[in-house]
């Protein structure tokens, strides 16, 4: 297969990101984990020594100037988020540490007040643990039933099992838009209809986590109820992420944890919270990781993402194609060059476990992620314990891949020897 020229305009992107140039064990790092975090670029750093400088006042609090500037910075990221997401209203963008506490911050406050003994939660068989064990542990507590949404042989949802696993009792329904180890996109806006027409109670939410960074996301087109993403696996700094939730239902809600800020006045025998999004924002929050996010949405919005999409599902085709080449390396999941997955690859070879491929690709300066990336019921349905997953950002180009595909063969080719 031919490499893959980018557009002019993306081929320059890789120089944003400083840390790509550095060197590894002595070689080119090719940094191909970015599903776990993806690298920053030079504005995103800029903007969060900015914050922490020119900025670094609490936010919501303060008369003082400082105090309110980062205010005004911290609540315009909302406002980007509300563009980003196409979401209707910018209040209904609530900023968490990331994906996994904005689960929790939802299975917790749901839990409490709208599920009950008996009722169903339904999760899909290739959801992160993050999507997982917040809603078992909510089952457990409200001895609420967990269903689960089975899986093709490739790992792709069976969305035709979708109608008999809904009923008048299924109140939640949490969904991967797109899985973190395969990559596969899951059909969320026609999942979400059929969810509509049997479960008329259900609260649909949607982990963007690993959809956001390639996929333009309209959560009005989606349909769905709540979706939420980590800050940085978007280009952006850890520590800051988003829930966002259809206004009547975050209304619905009782404050998360509590403290400053997220109250309108405390007396000893009532206090009174703030609306949405600030009740579920009790404490100092992450002001300048926020801030910092804004910086990311921006630099990703000026991106043409259609044709970032376009570029990175040929660099995933032409990844595949050369890993297929290998003797004994299975690529999981469907291989299909199309844009029904984001560019995340899993591959495993029999008889060789994907920490050792790892380590020994880590020799050559390749970084990926092996293992089994928080999915272990993912696992137990492939029928392995873990693999080894490449993953891909803006800046990743065909030279980054080439020098995937060599190392593992380099790599398989002494452990054969030995
Ligand atoms: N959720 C991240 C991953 O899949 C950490 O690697």
């Amino acid at each position: 297969m031919l490499p893959v020229d980018p557009l002019p305009a993306l081929a320059k992107l890789r120089a944003d990101f400083p840390a790509l140039q550095q060197k590894v064990h002595g070689r080119p790092w090719v940094y191909l984990d970015s599903a776990s975090t993806a690298q920053k670029p030079q504005v995103v750093l800029d903007t969060l020594q900015r914050a922490y400088v020119d900025l670094c006042a609490n936010i919501h609090r303060g008369v003082h100037q400082k105090s309110q500037q980062a205010s005004d910075a911290y609540e315009a990221v909302r406002e980007k988020v509300r563009r980003f997401l196409n979401a209707p209203h910018a209040a209904e963008v609530v900023f968490t540490r990331g994906t996994t506490e904005a689960v929790n911050l939802l299975a917790q406050t749901l839990g409490q007040s709208q599920v009950q003994s008996g009722d169903e939660v339904l999760v899909s068989g290739l959801e992160h643990h993050s999507n997982l064990v917040p809603w078992q542990r909510l089952c457990e507590e409200r001895r609420a039933a967990l269903r689960v949404l089975p899986l093709a042989t490739d790992g792709a949802i069976a969305a035709e099992r979708l109608p008999e696993l809904l009923s008048e009792r299924t109140r939640i329904v949490a969904l991967s838009h797109a899985s973190n180890v395969l990559g596969c996109i899951v059909p969320v806006a026609a999942l979400v209809s059929e969810v509509r027409r049997r479960a008329p109670h259900a609260v649909v939410l949607v982990d963007g986590a690993q959809a956001v960074p390639h996929l333009p996301v309209d959560v009005q087109a989606l349909g769905c109820d709540a979706y939420c993403f980590s800050g940085h696996k978007l280009y952006g700094p850890t520590g800051a992420g988003v829930l966002w939730g259809r206004r009547a239902l975050l209304d619905a809600l009782p404050p998360w944890q509590s403290g400053g800020d997220m109250v309108l006045s405390v007396a000893f025998d009532q206090t009174l919270y703030q609306d949405v999004p600030h009740k579920f924002e009790a404490g100092t929050p992450a002001i300048a990781e926020v801030i910092a996010l804004g910086a990311a949405l921006d630099y990703l919005s000026a991106i043409d993402r259609p044709a970032l999409l376009a570029y990175e599902s040929k660099l995933r085709a032409f990844a595949v194609a050369g890993l297929q080449q290998i003797d004994g390396v299975r690529v999981l999941g469907g291989h299909a060059t199309d844009a029904s997955h984001v560019p995340v690859i899993s591959f495993v070879v029999p008889g060789v476990h994907p920490h050792d491929l790892g380590t020994a690709l880590d020799f050559e300066g390749v970084a990926v992620r092996t293992g089994h990336h928080c999915a272990q019921p993912l696992m137990a349905h492939l029928g392995i314990v873990g693999t080894v997953r490449a993953s891909l950002g803006c800046y990743t180009n065909h030279a980054d891949l080439q020098a995937l595909a060599s190392a593992v063969e380099q790599a398989l080719h002494l452990f054969r020897r030995r």
